[in-house]
């Protein structure tokens, strides 16, 4: 078979469940049609001097479609970072750009498959405006890319957070309690939306809907009055009560870290509320996005995999492969970076929680 030339393959920002599906349907499919494949390690960092990579053929990418993580690592830091801040658009800088074009020419590499998130794809925008050809592959547990009805890693890391609730729910009613459970979700509450209608939670509390400490406690003590003596709080980590809260952890990455604003909330309700409500807090946190893919994140990442391929092999470029109807397209990744997808009022599960008396915002209750 004539060989069609090299491609990259990375896998930046955030991990999730299904990027070994991608990996090995594009390695797969590709080898199939005549393209041989480099995976770089670490994300970005890897195409960056001194590289790090490896040959991805049939026999490294073999028996890991079903299995979580990433075999290339990944990291959400680094000389590539395109977003700072609370996700604010970065420019990178032009040496770091011509560097990674000269080390991909340098190994014979034509194009770059880019599995990633927002501020990833914005680094492939940028390298594809540099002159390479990238394609890229939607990528991240948060659902929050407007360009395509679903990125894969969100469909399992739903999952996971339904069955911490059902956990949770015995021991909540058990004790009588409180229990806040703190999920992912920076700039959109998609996980704890969906997590918190399937898991049947009373309140959900979300980015997108500002709420009062007033109103919180005013239904925490409602509920209470008519013999709800138990509460499951689903809170995305992004909600604010006034202000977003920063975790504490190590790794410098210019991007805000949310976390702990489940306990800022508990402890609020308390200064509200003395010794009204016995209250506990859980974290889901990374248990989201570890782990092995559920089949919808894997059918949806070997599609993925192979549309790149597909899309590739057609001569585009600077391009995000999107579900749209159950079927993939590709959309420019100008469109994939530049507006992110919020639930809105008119989202189906936020209005079905809504009529159910879920506890969203003041104004929803
Ligand atoms: O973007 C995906 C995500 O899981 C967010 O929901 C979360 O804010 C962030 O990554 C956490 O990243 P890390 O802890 O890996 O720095």
């Amino acid at each position: 078979m004539a060989s069609l030339g090299r491609l990259g393959i990375l896998t930046a920002g955030g991990d999730c469940a299904g990027l070994n599906a991608v990996i090995s349907a594009a390695v797969k499919y590709g080898t199939r049609l005549g393209y041989s494949f480099v995976g770089f390690k670490r994300g970005w960092e890897g195409v960056l001097s001194p590289m790090d990579y490896m040959t991805l053929d049939a026999r490294a990418v073999s028996g890991i479609a079903h299995t979580g993580g990433t075999i290339l690592h990944t990291t959400n830091r680094g000389r590539f970072a395109a977003k700072k801040g609370t996700g604010e658009g970065k420019g990178i800088p032009r040496e770091i750009l011509e560097e990674a074009k000269r080390n991909l020419s340098s190994l014979g590499v034509d194009g770059l498959i880019v599995i990633g998130g927002d501020g990833s794809l914005s680094g492939a925008r940028q390298l594809g405006e540099a002159g390479v050809r990238v394609i890229g592959v939607p990528k991240t547990i948060d659902n929050d890319l407007a360009a395509t009805e679903q990125t894969f890693g969100f469909s399992t890391a739903v999952n996971v957070a339904v069955e911490a609730l059902d956990r949770v729910h015995t021991t909540a009613t058990s004790h009588d309690r409180v229990i806040f459970v703190e999920v992912m979700g920076r700039n959109a509450g998609w996980i704890a939306l969906k997590s918190g209608l399937a898991g049947t939670a009373d309140a959900i509390l979300l980015p997108e809907f500002p709420f009062t400490l007033r109103g919180l406690v005013d239904y925490l003590r409602a509920r209470k009055a008519t013999g709800g003596n138990s509460a499951v709080v689903v809170v995305a980590e992004g909600a604010k009560l006034g202000e977003h809260v920063a975790a504490e952890g190590s790794g410098a990455s210019e991007e805000l870290h949310y976390g702990g604003i489940a306990h800022a909330i508990m402890a609020a309700v308390e200064r509200a509320a003395p010794g009204e409500f016995e209250m506990r807090v859980n974290i889901v946190g990374h248990i989201q996005r570890g782990g092995s893919p559920n089949a919808r994140d894997r059918n949806l990442g070997q599609s993925y995999g192979v549309a790149a391929i597909d899309a590739y092999h057609r001569g585009e470029s600077s391009v995000m492969v999107s579900l749209n109807n159950n079927t993939i397209v590709t959309v420019p990744l100008l469109d994939a970076t530049s507006r992110l997808k919020m639930v809105e009022e008119s989202s189906l599960e936020l209005a079905t929680a809504a009529k159910l008396g879920v506890f969203i915002s003041d104004r929803m209750s």
